[in-house]
């Protein structure tokens, strides 16, 4: 099968997690702040906080900005469905905004049709690596006493001007997960420029403990509890790991930009009426997911033969809303998210791939479209 995507570990990776385990100390300790102190630079951001993964990131980045039962948050149904599970976790109500028609992300006129009185914060998604208007959203929220919380989890690498999307984000969470650029099995981060959010976000993955973990045991100090918490500390041996990978985060952004233009090449030249996600032209995009749009109505039978045939493609992007999690909730009219649920597609885009292999991707989908016939 030819992979989605897959993680790229070395002989630095291997060494990097021997160490840690021959240190005798696991838990969350001086890696996982080497790997934070990395995240935040490229992200943009002053202070970054490491968790178990962009959904606990998430959570925390909610409670950091106020976020309680009986608010509203604007939240793209088109989404991977922890985006909005994120609300619900707050106690907070999930409002649906719809997305672009072009590009699978939020606009403010989608926000500002779905606001209410009631809307305390936008959680806006840069989808698959391609960035909100953050600029825009930021002030809109900012002039309607509302939060925004950018939700990277796919955008690590993302350039927008030559800048990180989420510089200068009040609060902004990545994904670890190999489903995304560089993994260590499963891990977030909370971004921010904001001290006191640092700090508390620093608190509320720890028990609400007034020490941190490294500090309590070093000094003997004596822990206090500021508030009730949670555990979503991330181990060391998974700080080593992603300490390494964004090393390497250069070198994997390049291969998969490498990747994605021999797709665009490649299906430009055969199959013009499949149309590739095309990011704006100020973007630097970092191909999270080789991401095309199957037309009409075909996409779930060309997912099919594709699966059939040992390629991994996947879905690309859902739509919470016709998920049965979240089918009954109230909602308006969401008709560009329908579009994308119904007919986007994740192409394999992984490290080393051979332009042999993309043609058989290629020549697959011509198969599967009707354009060449079976021998
Ligand atoms: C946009 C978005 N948000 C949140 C998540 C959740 O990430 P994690 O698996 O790290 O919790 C994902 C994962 O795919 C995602 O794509």
């Amino acid at each position: 099968m030819l992979p989605i995507i897959q993680p790229v570990f070395g002989p630095e990776e291997e060494a990097a997690v021997l160490a840690v385990l021959r240190s005798g100390w696991v838990a969350q300790g001086p890696h996982v702040a080497e790997f934070e102190r990395k995240v935040a630079l490229r992200a943009g951001a002053k202070y970054a906080v490491a968790v178990t993964s962009a959904t606990t990131g998430l959570h925390l980045a909610l409670v950091a900005a106020g976020i309680g039962p009986g608010d509203e948050v604007i939240v793209p149904s088109l989404s991977f469905i922890a985006s909005t599970n994120a609300v619900w976790m707050v106690g907070a109500n999930p409002v649906f905004a719809d997305v672009d028609e072009e590009l699978p992300i939020l606009t403010p006129e989608t926000v500002a049709a779905v606001w209410t009185q009631k809307t305390r914060a936008v959680l806006a998604v840069h989808q698959l690596g391609i960035p909100c208007e953050r600029d825009v959203l930021r002030a809109m929220c900012e002039e309607r006493g509302a939060r925004l919380i950018e939700d990277a989890a796919c955008a690590l690498g993302s350039l927008a001007d030559g800048r990180p999307v989420t510089e200068g984000a009040d609060l902004a969470v990545f994904s670890f997960h190999p489903r995304k650029v560089l993994t260590m099995g499963e891990g977030g981060a909370v971004t921010t420029d904001n001290a006191d959010f640092a700090e508390r976000l620093k608190r509320l993955r720890n028990h609400g403990m007034t020490v941190a973990a490294d500090a309590r045991h070093g000094n003997a100090v004596r822990e206090g509890f500021a508030e009730p918490a949670w555990n979503y500390r991330l181990t060391d041996i998974q700080g080593a790991i992603g300490s390494v990978q964004m090393d390497r985060l250069d070198a994997i952004l390049a291969e998969r930009q490498r990747i994605w233009q021999g797709y665009r090449a490649r299906l430009h030249a055969a199959l013009p009426e499949i149309r590739l996600l095309t990011p704006q032209p100020h973007v630097q995009w970092n191909v999270q997911t080789g991401c095309v749009r199957i037309p009409d109505g075909k996409r779930d039978s060309v997912l099919k033969a594709l699966n059939d045939g040992g390629i991994g493609a996947r879905r690309g992007i859902l739509a919470a809303h016709l998920e049965p999690a979240w089918a009954h909730w109230p909602r308006t009219q969401l008709p560009n998210s329908e579009a994308w649920a119904h007919d986007s597609l994740a192409l394999p885009v992984f490290h080393g791939m051979t332009g042999a292999q993309q043609d058989e991707v290629v020549h697959a989908l011509a198969l599967a479209l009707g354009y060449l016939e079976t021998v």
